[in-house]
C-alpha cells in the first residue's frame, strides 16, 4: 500500500531526526560483513533523503556516527569514515538536484583529515540551497555538546560578556550545535532498539518517539511516509490537556 497519498502537507514535522540502527544485523542476517551493511545503509539515506526533500520537510537530521562508535574495531571505523568520503563524492548531485542544504553536527575535528575537508567543501557548495536543510550527525554526543555549551556559558560570565540571570532556555539553544534547527518534532529510530543512544537529548525534549523494528538498509520511502502518517495521528499536548488543545 502507498501511504504517501495520506500524508497532511500542512501538519509535517518541521524537524525529522532518524537514529539509523541496524546495519550490522542486516549483514548478519544475510552471512556479510558489517561493512556491507554499512554499505547498503547508504542506499536507505539517499532514498529517506529524496522522500524528505519531495514531501517538503525542512529539517532532516541523521545520526550517522556517534562519539561512542569510536569505540568499535579500527576496520569498522576506517570503512565508515571511507565511506562517508566516497558518499559525499557521489551525493553532491543528489543535493544539488534536489536543491538541499548540507551541514553537520558533532566534534568534526576528529574525522579523519580526507572527510572533514570533503565535508566541508560539500557544505561549501550547498550553501545556497532553501528546499531541505540535511544535517549530519558526525562524531556527535549529546552530552559532549551540553558540556560544550556549559563551558561557553561559564567562559562568557567570566569575561562579563552575559550576566548569569540572563542564562535562559533561548541562550543555551544559541550554544548548542542545533543552533539554527528548530526542536524536533518527530524521532524514528530503526533496528528494533528501544533508546536514545546520546542523540539530541535536550533537542528532543517534546519530540514524538517512533520505534520501527526494519533494519536501517530494508528502511524504504514506504517505511517513512507510515511513520509520517502515525506521527501525524497523534496529539501533541504540550502539557495541556486535550480540551485546550481543540
Ligand atoms: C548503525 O548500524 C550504523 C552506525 C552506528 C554507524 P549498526 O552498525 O549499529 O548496526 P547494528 O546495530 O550493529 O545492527
Ligand atoms: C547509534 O547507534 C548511533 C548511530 C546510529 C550512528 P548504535 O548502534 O551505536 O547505538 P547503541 O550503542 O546500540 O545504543
Ligand atoms: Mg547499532
Amino acid at each position: 500500500m502507498d501511504f504517501k497519498t495520506q500524508i497532511k502537507n500542512d501538519k509535517l514535522p518541521r524537524h525529522l531526526a532518524i537514529i539509523m540502527d541496524g546495519n550490522g544485523r542486516w549483514a548478519k542476517q544475510q552471512g556479510l560483513l558489517r561493512v556491507v551493511g554499512h554499505e547498503s545503509g547508504t542506499k536507505s539515506v539517499r532514498e529517506v533523503v529524496e522522500a524528505c526533500a519531495e514531501i517538503g520537510i525542512k529539517h532532516l537530521t541523521l545520526y550517522a556516527f556517534s562519539t561512542e562508535n569510536w569505540k568499535r574495531p579500527k576496520l569498522e571505523v576506517q570503512t565508515l569514515m571511507k565511506l562517508l568520503v566516497k558518499s559525499l563524492k557521489k551525493e553532491i548531485a543528489t543535493l544539488q538536484d534536489n536543491n538541499i542544504k548540507l551541514a553537520a553536527i558533532g566534534n568534526l575535528q576528529d574525522l579523519p583529515k580526507k572527510a572533514h575537508t570533503e565535508l566541508l567543501e560539500v557544505i561549501e557548495k550547498t550553501k545556497s540551497n532553501g528546499q531541505m536543510t540535511l544535517t549530519l550527525a558526525l562524531s556527535y554526543g549529546s552530552r559532549e555538546e551540553i558540556v560544550s555549551v556549559v563551558k561557553q556559558l561559564t567562559d562568557k560570565v567570566k569575561n562579563n560578556i552575559i550576566s548569569v540571570e540572563s542564562i535562559d532556555e533561548s541562550i543555551i539553544n544559541k550554544h548548542l550545535y542545533t543552533q539554527n534547527l528548530p526542536d524536533v518534532d518527530l524521532l524514528i529510530r530503526t533496528s528494533g532498539e528501544h533508546r536514545i543512544s546520546n542523540f539530541l537529548l535536550w533537542q528532543i525534549a517534546y519530540a514524538e518517539l517512533y520505534f520501527t523494528n526494519i533494519l536501517w538498509p530494508d528502511f524504504t520511502k514506504n517505511d517513512l511516509y507510515e511513520a509520517l502518517i502515525n506521527y501525524q495521528n497523534r496529539e501533541r499536548r504540550f502539557g495541556k490537556t486535550s480540551e485546550q488543545i481543540s
